[in-house]
């Protein structure tokens, strides 16, 4: 086919009615996360930072928190990532099932939610539900360490966590 538009390469995506055999077997779900994503971006000086990559595809994902001190609930979630669209409607429906829980609740969370969620993978783009969930528990774990670190006195605040880990989102 030829591109002739921006939305063009959409097309390339779904699956024709007059192909016996679809050429990819995502769900609704699946396509909506990917065609219009969820929490796209990053958060400006973030409360926890979580990187997660598959070497064997070269995909990658950055997720951003904001989290309340007071209660630990994540109060917004932001993801960047390069990949395929398994990846990219994994990191939005993991976006939306993070928002909003504790921390304690997001750890529990785990690829098989987000599965649940899309309503099915292809068996071969599973493991695409993955670096979402291990950006996710990267990034509370980044918060719990910074809180350790400030409450310990190692350092006297977020900026000072970032400069001493050499951890940034940008
Ligand atoms: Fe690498 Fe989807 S193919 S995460």
């Amino acid at each position: 086919m030829t591109i002739r538009d921006k939305d063009d390469w959409k097309d390339l995506y779904r699956n024709k009615e007059s192909e016996p055999v679809p050429v990819f077997e995502y769900t609704q779900e699946v396509l909506d996360h990917f065609y219009n994503p969820r929490n796209v971006g990053r958060i400006d000086e973030p409360d926890g930072i979580g990187v997660a990559g598959d070497p064997d595809c070269g995909d990658n994902l950055l997720v951003t928190i904001r989290v309340d001190e007071t209660t630990d609930r994540i109060t917004d979630i932001r993801f960047l990532v390069y990949g395929c669209a398994g990846a990219v409607a994994t990191s939005s429906a993991m976006t939306e099932l993070a928002k909003g829980r504790t921390i304690e609740e997001a750890l529990r969370l785990c690829d098989d939610d987000v599965i649940v969620v899309l309503g099915g993978l292809p068996d071969h783009k599973r493991h695409c539900s993955l670096i979402g969930i291990h950006a996710l528990h990267a990034a509370v774990a980044d918060y719990r360490d910074m809180r350790r670190q400030i409450q310990e006195g190692l350092v006297k605040d977020r900026a000072e966590y970032r400069v001493k880990t050499k951890k940034q989102s940008k």
